[in-house]
């Protein structure tokens, strides 16, 4: 395989499709979504792929009904806690995008000493987009600015790289291929600054589906996609 993305971004999306086609409950698509992170994150790290970004959970996904969002959450927990090992067996450095403070306690606490934890690992770059949206990411990033202008902290003009600074996605590359799963081609909120020039995906495939040969179809075309950036 040729020419392999440096940084791929996935929405997880078609759990809820997956699991009904099945006959089953939507809950059962998120448990078995959530193993096929593992999965993948397994397969990015196999293929070279260097940063690995996942829209796990957004900020509007919390006007679903209270019990698949508690659903959600309790599986989010676990998948956290069993992180850990999957950061150490690959080598991963783990990060979460959004806006944590929304979240219970025990679950915010899980994450700062994942991220702790695995900061030095350096194989994968592994991102967890949770209770994350766009709007609201550069809406906080342009609010810290404010403030950090205000009390002198910066000073100088405010360009592109000094925004960036301020992002949840800081020191981290843009994507260069952006996945959906399950048909829909839209991005609900995901990285809309980030994904100025990445290369986009879309398959029919429910995201617990969506296996290694999967990904390696998706990484197949975007190594055929001629990125320009505007020139010629
Ligand atoms: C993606 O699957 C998981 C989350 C958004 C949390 P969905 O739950 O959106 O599944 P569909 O799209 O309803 O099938
Ligand atoms: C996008 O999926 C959010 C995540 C995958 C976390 P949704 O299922 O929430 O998106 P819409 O509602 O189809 O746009
Ligand atoms: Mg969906």
């Amino acid at each position: 395989m040729n020419k392999i993305p440096e940084h791929v971004a996935i929405i997880l999306d078609g759990n809820g499709r997956w699991a009904r086609s099945k006959g089953m409950p939507r809950n059962y698509g998120h448990t078995m979504g959530a193993k096929n992170v593992e999965t993948i994150c397994r397969a990015c790290h196999n293929m070279g792929i260097r940063y690995l970004t996942v829209y796990a959970f957004s900020t509007e996904n919390w006007t679903r009904p209270d019990d698949e969002v508690k659903a959600i959450m309790k599986l989010l927990r676990h998948y956290l806690k069993t992180c850990f090992t999957l950061a150490r067996d690959n080598d991963m450095c783990v990060k979460v995008l959004g806006d944590i403070s929304r979240l219970d306690e025990d679950m915010r606490e899980t994450i700062l000493r994942l991220e702790e934890e695995t900061k030095d690992y350096g194989g994968l770059h592994f991102q967890i987009a949770l209770n994350y949206g766009s709007r609201d990411e550069m809406l906080r990033a342009v609010r810290s600015l404010v403030a950090d202008r205000e009390s002198g902290k910066i000073t100088g003009e405010i360009d592109e790289q000094v925004f960036v600074s301020y992002l949840d996605t800081k020191g981290i590359p843009d994507p260069d291929l952006l996945i959906r799963t399950s048909g829909e081609q839209r991005l609900s909120n995901f990285l809309l600054w980030q994904c100025a020039y990445t290369e986009f995906y879309f398959t029919d495939v429910h995201w617990p589906a969506f296996d290694e040969k999967e990904l390696e179809k998706a990484v197949k075309s975007y190594g055929e996609r001629n990125r320009r950036y505007g020139g010629i």
